[in-house]
């Protein structure tokens, strides 16, 4: 099948932010598409450029065949989108949510109720329909919203950050609607996350963004593939010291540092444990635990970057100005 998403140097400069950093690519129809990056990599903002609320500093792209520039309209009709701040009106019911956003778009009376009845119940909130969405759960509006979303029948339909703040129960519970929507509604979905495992899970395809710049894109298992080799994660105290040793040789191809554990990417991990456990052994050491493993994403992310999503992460008082940023967004 073609492409449904022509992505070419597109770039968006804010003052002196460079937020999307001259990216290309493109998307398939039917794909479950996943951007993948740290806070402040410019996922929202390239979504923002693809569904028309940003113009682009300089680059193309097109959607289901539209200009993003040249064909507001006609892209804003093939998309439905969610983005970060919910806009569900808290005092109307599920219901009148949707019907709201059919009248906005357009849907024939006859079919809007058909469609919303249909809608609510792919997401499970179809007997929740006349219930005020003010009495809903995070994960009920996000799958309202989802749902709402695709009522004017989107060719794509993106979604920003779709289980951002949500238990990890309620966000497998939207990983599998998100599915179900992709495949009986035939939509690309092209989503951002930056959430490790949910890229994992959920897409077909994953483009990791770090400082607006696209280091890797490809399946998860082939970029898994790409790193290669094993990863051996070593819990100690002395993480520095035994870090500062094993830089020396060449057989570690990469390493990690978490609290009180070292991870390093080897090949053929075991032929070099006892080495490893030696040299530490040597130098007095103590090493608590040992685990071997094949490289996860948050390796790719690792071997792309040279960081790891988690210390990317805001601490909480970066927390604080980018909520400050979101609402002022
Ligand atoms: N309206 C704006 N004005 C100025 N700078 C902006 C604006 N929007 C975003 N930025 C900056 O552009 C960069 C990319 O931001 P963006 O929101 O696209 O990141 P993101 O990957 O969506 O991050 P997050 O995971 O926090 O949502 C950041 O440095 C941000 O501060
Ligand atoms: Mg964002």
């Amino acid at each position: 099948m073609g492409n449904i998403i022509e992505i070419k140097n597109l770039t968006k400069r804010f003052d002196k932010v460079l937020a999307v950093d001259n990216i290309s690519f493109s998307v398939k129809q039917g794909e479950i598409f996943g951007f993948l990056g740290p806070n402040g990599a410019g996922k929202t903002t390239t979504l923002s450029m693809l569904a028309t609320l940003l113009s682009p500093t300089k680059g193309k792209a097109s959607v289901n065949g539209f200009d993003i520039e040249k064909q507001r309209d006609n892209v804003r009709h093939s998309i439905g989108m969610v983005f970060q701040d919910p806009t569900l009106d808290e005092e109307l019911t599920a219901y009148e949510n949707m019907d709201f956003h059919g009248r906005l778009y357009n849907v024939p009376k006859n079919e809007r109720k058909k469609k919303i009845i249909e809608l609510l119940q792919l997401v499970e909130l179809d007997k929740k329909k006349n219930d005020l969405v003010k009495t809903f759960s995070g994960g009920m509006r996000r799958r309202l919203e989802i749902a709402r979303g695709l009522l004017h029948e989107p060719k794509v339909l993106f979604l920003d950050e779709p289980t951002l703040g949500l238990d990890p129960q309620t966000r497998n519970k939207i990983w599998a609607h998100i599915k179900v929507l992709n495949k009986e509604k035939n939509v690309t979905i092209i989503l951002t996350t930056h959430y490790m495992d949910e890229a994992d899970k959920l897409c077909d395809r994953i483009a990791i963004i770090d400082n607006g710049k696209i280091v890797a894109i490809n399946t998860s298992a082939n970029l898994k593939n790409k790193i290669g080799g094993d990863i051996i994660t070593i819990g100690t105290n002395e993480r520095e010291k035994l870090l500062n040793i094993l830089k020396k040789y060449k057989f570690c191809k990469s390493f990690k540092e978490h609290n009180s554990s070292l991870t390093i990417n080897v090949e053929h991990a075991e032929t070099r444990v006892a080495e490893i456990v030696k040299l530490a052994d040597r130098n007095k050491i103590t090493i608590h635990t040992l685990a071997i493993n094949k490289p996860t994403l948050e390796d790719v992310f690792l071997y792309y970057t040279g960081k790891t999503i988690r210390e990317e992460e805001a601490t909480p008082e970066d927390n604080f100005k980018f909520r400050v940023r979101r609402m002022r967004r």
